[in-house]
């Protein structure tokens, strides 16, 4: 990156993508303002700026899917469009990776790789044998290894985004956009998706990578641009940029970190969790929040931090041992019986079990508790609907046209913080957090951890999984560090260092 001569003659490269001008509406609201913005050949370009800035609208313009304003101009190799159509963008060679992939699990790893082709060929039988070349020949570009015939559905997240990368090589793409790609990858598989990412810059295709982890993006970047509030701040050269400085450029705000630990080990016991044990997850597991505690547990992928909090929460009854809440033996059999008990759950896939992308905000927000506003026959008023919605949107200050909008249609930090309201809304003596700031901005993410400590404050419990270790440091008042289904060491935050934990958790 830093080589000069590599800088020259990237300079003396033509931009492949010149926006200009480029401004979205939504009924009237601007979502994009204005936006001037450079992709070079073989460069990797982070795009960020906070939730609801207009990133994903910007790549949605490049990619077909928005139709900008008049007066904007997309030149691509110096031909200009007022607008893309999707296919237009395709044949481009622009290449969009949608956080959901996009991907069709019923399908094999060939055939989802080499699928635009065999949409060319419609009504024509696909060659099988075509179709193996070509999809083995994007995996080797990758130098990654993948089961041709498995189905998709069965891979790992961290597979299927490269099945959803190579299905981009495999058509001819010469612009990659990644919109948060690894929002849901621990941190082994983002290192292995960054040299992935590299091998596909030294082939000349340019990459944008949308990200809210502002360390990976100082890592991978060449250059940054920082959107906020709909308009472009400016396109930087990464090497001149740390993480501070980026989420200070993105929020215009001084962001403090400080340790909160309390020591907590006299109040009430919250949740005691003895001996729990399921087969192939978590054996043994003892741990206890306190009341107004705040508990971290962090790890690596596999480690079975997930598989414990579905077991506490009622998902997946443990084979052995004890889990007490307040006191009570819990024999939860479903998580209707857990949220019953009083322990809420925030999941760190919001896509799949956290909020319902075509039901309003509304809807969404008091689902979880609609049994409780019901009235005696069982009828719950809009007024009552609405006015606990309103409640939480205004505590988290959720940025929403209307309480009646899809959630399909909030950003994905915005949506996050629905999910959020959803189980505060039930009042719980625990809330467990899992990676609860995964695609929410650095500002945002602040937010959330204040709601948290100002929860903890009045009384409630929280258990906190995290794989981020400076999000469990800093808000924390215990770290509990778990590995191949066991917890193996226990951290107070300040009395131990961040890089103490760090050495421990990646050794
Ligand atoms: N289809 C839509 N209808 C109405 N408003 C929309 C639509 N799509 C996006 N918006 C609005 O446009 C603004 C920009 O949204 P966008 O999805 O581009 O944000 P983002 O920068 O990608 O945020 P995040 O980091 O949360 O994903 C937001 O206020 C959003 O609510
Ligand atoms: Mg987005």
């Amino acid at each position: 990156m830093s080589d000069p001569v590599v800088q020259a003659s990237r300079a003396q490269r033509q931009p492949f993508v010149r926006m200009r001008n480029a401004t979205m509406k939504f009924a009237g609201v601007t979502a994009l303002q204005a936006l001037d913005w450079d992709i070079i050949p073989g460069e990797v370009h982070c795009l960020i700026g906070e939730n609801g800035c207009g990133k994903s609208t910007a790549i949605k313009i490049l990619s077909g899917v928005n139709i900008p304003e008049e007066g904007t101009v997309i030149e691509i190799d110096g031909t200009p469009y007022p607008h893309l159509t999707p296919a237009q963008s395709k044949a481009l060679g622009l290449h969009v990776i949608y956080q959901d992939l996009s991907l069709f699990p019923n399908l094999s790893v060939a055939e989802n790789i080499a699928m635009d082709d065999a949409l060319h060929s419609l009504g024509r039988l696909v060659n099988r044998r075509q179709m193996i070349e070509r999809a083995s020949a994007a995996l080797k570009r990758l130098d990654v290894h993948l089961p041709l015939d498995e189905k998709v559905g069965s891979l790992p997240i961290a597979s299927r985004q490269l099945v959803a990368i190579c299905r981009g090589l495999a058509s001819d793409a010469r612009l990659l956009f990644m919109d948060e790609p690894t929002a849901s990858l621990t941190r082994s598989e983002v290192d292995s998706l960054l040299g992935v990412v590299r091998r596909l810059k030294q082939d000349g295709i340019a990459i944008v990578f949308v990200s809210h982890r502002l360390d990976e993006v100082v890592e991978i970047a060449e250059r940054v641009t920082v959107l906020r509030d709909g308009r472009k701040l400016g396109t930087y050269p990464a090497g001149s940029l740390d993480d501070r400085k980026l989420g200070e450029l993105m929020t215009g705000l001084q962001i403090e970190h400080k340790v909160r630990a309390h020591d907590c080990s006299a109040a009430a016991p919250i949740l005691e969790v003895r001996q729990l044990s399921r087969r192939g997850e978590f054996r043994n597991v003892n741990f206890t929040v306190h009341k107004g505690e705040v508990v971290g547990i962090t790890g690596l992928l596999g480690a079975g931090r997930t598989e414990l909090a579905l077991s506490i929460f009622g998902m997946s009854p443990p084979d052995g041992g004890e889990i007490r809440l307040d006191g009570q033996a819990m024999q939860a059999r479903s998580n209707r019986d857990a949220i019953d008990a009083g322990i809420a759950y925030v999941s760190e896939d919001r896509l799949s079990i956290g909020v319902n992308m075509r039901q309003s905000v509304q809807d969404n927000m008091v689902l979880a508790v609609l049994h409780r506003l019901a009235s005696g026959i069982g009828w719950v008023s809009p007024a009552s609907r609405h006015a606990t919605a309103a409640k939480w949107r205004d505590k988290l200050r959720i940025k929403i046209p209307a309480l009646e909008a899809p959630v399909s249609q909030l950003s994905g930090g915005n949506q996050q913080r629905v999910v959020l309201a959803k189980w505060l809304a039930t009042d719980p003596k625990l809330l467990i957090l899992d990676s609860p700031t995964v695609g929410v901005d650095i500002g945002n993410k602040q937010g959330i951890y204040e709601i948290v400590h100002s929860l903890a404050e009045l009384g409630m419990s929280v258990l906190m999984i995290s794989d981020e270790v400076p999000e469990v440091y800093y808000n924390c008042d215990r770290v509990l560090h778990m590995r191949s289904g066991e917890i193996v060491d226990e951290f107070v935050p300040g009395r131990d260092s961040e890089d103490h934990i760090r050495e421990h958790v990646y050794a």
